[in-house]
């Protein structure tokens, strides 16, 4: 049997386990380049379970293009919240509203004018030519690589550009260009139920029988990873000031996290720090100088929040004021009860949640 036969072989058996063993899920009912674009980004930021109601909630809200593309960029996010990478929000705007100008409202069907749309990588480009048009481009992503990585115990590590190109060579030689489509779904679908990271149940894989790490043995060493990811450890702390019936938000900046979302007044410093100290610092003193005298409550503290290469450490202190001062200029003024409206960072909103609804009381 030559090598490609061979290789169209493993695709016949990834479809045929496709088709028993596929989950049903909205996105695969749709055959618009658009729905199948939004589900991607979304499903790049989360796992099936918790994408599912954001992609309803969004397809809902901007159900095309031109929906999307006439929105504010704040509603936009709105319905991003929780997701986190909001870039990936701002340039799903970006990129409808480029489609509207550029190609007249239709998305196109140009593996290059679809990559030429901002946010839309290698991988997503590869997903919606193949998916909606079974054009011959193989998709790759996490789970693409672990399936290849052990199908042919392939220790180039996945975090390097080399092994990316070898992986992206072996997933176009595997894929049968016929089925391009139900191929690339079937071999993403292999990696997130059977070919998973810890444990795999190898007995019930229809490639059990042509994978080289099963023969060895070895299959928890795919796939290889060179460089362990290096995380920061930040401290913020949050002032929920209030003032009356009003509160104060910021809005953040560019080249961080959260750019363009809404907090409540913050410090942040470089290590852990007690209220007291907390109170001691320059900034502190700044924006409460003049404030009168300060009724505080400590309303959450040691929240321990993962991000992909971040750790905040967070704390929430309410603080009531008896005097509006100039320092709070520097912020937005809002009613209490209307800090809901805005979009935050998910932080912000577990702390919302745990206030729950008692922002005006
Ligand atoms: N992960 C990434 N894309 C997916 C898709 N289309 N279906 C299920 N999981 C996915």
């Amino acid at each position: 049997m030559s090598q490609i036969e061979n290789d169209l072989e493993t695709s016949r058996l990834l479809r045929d386990w496709y088709r028993k063993h596929k989950r049903e899920l909205p996105w695969r009912e749709s055959s618009d380049p658009y729905i199948i674009w939004i589900s991607e980004i979304i499903l790049q930021q989360t796992r099936v379970v918790q994408g599912m109601d954001y992609f309803i909630r969004f397809t809902g809200r901007f159900p095309d293009v031109a929906s999307l593309a006439s929105a504010e960029e704040d509603e936009v996010l709105k319905y991003w919240q929780g997701l986190g990478y909001y870039s990936r929000a701002r340039n799903l705007h970006t990129a409808a509203k480029d489609v509207m100008e550029r190609f007249g409202g239709v998305f196109p069907n140009q593996y290059k004018d679809v990559i030429s749309l901002k946010g839309i990588g290698e991988y997503t480009a590869a997903a919606i030519v193949s998916f909606v048009w079974n054009q011959p481009y193989p998709v790759v992503d996490g789970n693409v690589f672990r399936v290849l990585s052990r199908l042919f115990a392939v220790g180039a590590p996945i975090d390097t550009a080399k092994g990316k190109k070898t992986f992206t060579e072996l997933a176009g030689l595997v894929m049968d260009p016929q089925h391009a489509g139900q191929h690339n779904q079937a071999i993403m679908e292999l990696g997130a139920l059977q070919c998973v990271p810890q444990n795999p149940d190898c007995e019930a894989c229809p490639l059990k029988e042509r994978c080289a790490a099963y023969a060895a043995g070895d299959v928890q060493d795919y796939p290889v990873k060179q460089h362990k990811t290096k995380t920061r450890d930040r401290y913020f702390y949050y002032l929920y000031i209030i003032y009356k019936g009003k509160t104060w938000l910021s809005r953040r900046k560019e080249k961080d996290i959260w750019e363009g979302l809404y907090e409540f007044p913050l410090i942040e410093t470089d290590k852990a720090m007690d209220f007291a100290a907390l109170q001691a610092t320059d900034a502190f003193r700044r924006l409460f100088e003049g404030a009168g005298r300060l009724n505080v409550s400590v309303d959450l503290q040691g929240v321990k929040h993962v991000l992909s290469h971040q750790i905040l450490y967070a704390a929430f202190y309410r603080i009531e004021i008896e005097r509006e001062n100039d320092a709070l200029n520097a912020f937005l003024p809002v009613a209490r009860g209307d800090v809901e409206k805005y979009a935050v960072p998910r932080l912000i909103h577990i702390y919302l949640e745990k206030l729950g609804g008692n922002l005006s009381e």
